[in-house]
């Protein structure tokens, strides 16, 4: 399973056949330069943890591109299908097995609205099995006891947790959410794009490091394997 981090919280994920895309946010993200083209981008499928601009602004213009089915919780799924799109609605504690693999949407503790105001429902995370990999995407978070319920269910080769802070958890609350999970390799997201969410990079790596654990940084449009 191929990990990309296009940049904020967006996610290409990628094995056998099947692509996934992740919150899209590309064109709206000041860190990110016209490399990446969206036009290009053809995921099966487009993964929306919840309906914040920093999640969803590219989500029109790649859906009617590539014709993905949007995934995520049954407001967001209702808002695209209102616009043509093809979704599968989702609500928490609920999975589903796609043709990729099996997919969980689990609790985030964070809000969910579009940019104009429309409700965008409860937002999430996702609980990915695919290829025999397991994957956590938290979604923007704060540290949840909730998260104690997913090594119950899984074991997780990877997970992606927000360590931005402001929005959402910040390094220490991620090194305990880390232990909450029973997962020592982390990729970090949701950092960096805007001033209130800047982190030293490699204080995050150190702190992690200590607690025995390894964060994972990468470039926009850097990739790994797990
Ligand atoms: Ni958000
Ligand atoms: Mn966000």
């Amino acid at each position: 399973m191929k990990i990309t981090f296009l940049g904020h919280a967006t996610l290409w994920i990628e094995f056998g056949q099947f692509s996934l895309l992740v919150d899209p946010f590309i064109s709206g993200n000041p860190k990110v330069s016209d490399t990446i083209a969206i036009k290009e981008l053809k995921p099966n499928y487009i993964l929306l943890t919840h309906a914040h601009q920093d999640h969803t602004l590219d989500v029109e213009e790649i859906a009617k591109n590539s014709k993905a089915v949007i995934i995520s919780n049954y407001e967001i799924a209702m808002y695209y299908e209102k616009l043509g799109f093809k979704s599968h609605p989702m609500n928490h504690g609920g999975s589903y097995t796609f043709d990729f693999g099996r997919l969980k949407y689990v609790q985030a503790i964070h809000s969910s609205s579009f940019a104009d105001g429309t409700y965008g429902g409860q937002p999430g995370g996702f609980l990915i099995e695919a290829k025999d990999k397991n994957l956590y995407v938290a979604g923007d978070t704060a540290l949840t006891t909730d998260m104690k319920l997913i090594p119950m269910q899984l074991t997780l080769d990877l997970a992606i947790l927000p360590i931005g802070d402001n929005f959402t958890m910040g390094i220490s609350d991620a090194i305990i959410a880390s232990d909450f999970i029973e997962c020592n390799k982390i990729l970090g997201y949701h950092y960096d794009t805007f001033g209130y969410i800047e982190i030293d990079h490699k204080m995050a790596k150190q702190a992690f490091n200590d607690a025995g654990k390894t964060l994972y940084l990468l470039a926009i449009g850097e990739s790994m394997m797990i």
